[in-house]
């Protein structure tokens, strides 16, 4: 093939356009930075967050993981599906799709968090555990009374069990035969009052297993203001975890020169991931300069590097 396609057009000129045509055509880099995911299905995953082993902090490692469309949080009590991350306000909500809600009734298992994540990720104070068809021998019906709310919002426990469709089963036992009329007055109380329940905190919880509790069924609401506004048909059922973000002037640096911080996976020790092919351990060496904009370096130096693979194939073909 000869060196010039079109007659008066320099050939820089058309290798130009070429490039030009080919680069604006190419899908930009789902991963320009480095080889962790930023989302799971449509939740965003970031630091102090990761779902690839040496991305994010090392003290949240291993805590979330993406099965391509779901995120889940995983806890020595299972895994609880991640419904949203708030990073502003540092909260996650967390899904047990084991647990009763009050449409659904499935039997009690523990909530447990590790030691690590009870210090770094617990349920927030608006997280409220109602536990259900408790034994009259329970605990929280006797000397740890007092971590039991008798209402939450003005709602109580016969409430939920009686507007609960799933809860309906724990109200004292009707006369059988009559169509559950429960217009009689209950003649012996210690028989057919409603088993105890218990509006409490996480903290009740992660002392006391569910069997040492001695109820049998548990359900999670968040608070987020409005519970006395509305009835346990419209509460929303699930766990609300709060973080902190471990603190770290290297990966403030990390970040300033567009990296995203990860750690070593045997040492846990911080690295920088610059790109695909590159760690640092503090910085990404291309992005020294201090101020915003950093971002775009790695993709353009991405762009940079396909225009130099592209400029030789096409010169290749043209010479
Ligand atoms: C960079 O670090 C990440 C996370 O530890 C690792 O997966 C990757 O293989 C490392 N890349 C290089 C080029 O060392
Ligand atoms: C991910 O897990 C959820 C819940 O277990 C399941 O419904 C979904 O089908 C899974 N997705 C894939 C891609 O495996
Ligand atoms: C409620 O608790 C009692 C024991 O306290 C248990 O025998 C009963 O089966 C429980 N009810 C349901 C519906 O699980
Ligand atoms: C329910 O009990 C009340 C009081 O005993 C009675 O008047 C009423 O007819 C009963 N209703 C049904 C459906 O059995």
């Amino acid at each position: 093939m000869q060196s010039s396609v079109l007659p008066g057009v320099p050939t820089t000129t058309f290798v130009f356009n070429l490039l030009t045509l080919t680069l604006s055509l190419l899908p930009l880099p789902s991963l320009p930075l480095s080889l962790c995911r930023t989302s799971c299905g449509s939740i965003p995953v970031s630091y102090p967050f990761a779902v690839d082993d040496g991305c994010g902090s090392p003290s949240f490692r291993r805590m979330l993981s993406c099965n391509a469309s779901d995120l889940f949080f995983a806890t020595p009590s299972g895994d609880y599906k991640v419904q949203s991350i708030d990073y502003a306000k540092r909260k996650v909500v967390v899904f047990d799709p084991a647990m009763s809600t009050c449409s659904v009734l499935q039997p009690h298992h523990d909530f447990a968090l590790t030691d690590v994540q009870a210090a770094l990720i617990p349920p927030s104070d608006d997280t409220l555990f109602a536990v259900l068809n408790c034994s009259v021998d329970s605990p929280v019906a006797n000397h740890f009374k007092y971590l039991c709310s008798p209402d939450v919002g003005g709602h109580s426990c016969a409430e939920m069990y009686s507007a609960c469709a799933s809860f309906r089963i724990f109200r004292p036992a009707a006369p059988q035969g009559q169509g559950g009329n429960l217009s009689l007055p209950s003649p012996s109380p210690s028989t057919s009052a409603s088993p105890p329940c218990c509006f409490t905190r996480y903290a009740t919880v992660r002392f006391m297993s569910m069997n040492m509790l001695d109820c049998t069924h548990y359900t999670t609401v968040i608070d987020s203001g409005g519970l006395e506004k509305a009835g346990p048909l419209d509460w929303t059922y699930g766990i609300e975890l709060t973080y902190a973000v471990p603190e770290s002037t290297a990966c403030d640096r990390c970040k300033r020169s567009g990296g995203a911080c990860g750690f070593d996976a045997e040492s846990e020790a911080m690295l920088c991931l610059c790109s695909p092919t590159l760690n640092a351990t503090v910085e990404c060496a291309a992005g020294t300069g201090t101020g915003s904009g950093q971002k775009l370096a790695p993709t353009m130096s991405y762009h940079a590097t396909l225009l130099i693979i592209l400029t030789s194939i096409v010169y290749t073909n043209l010479v």
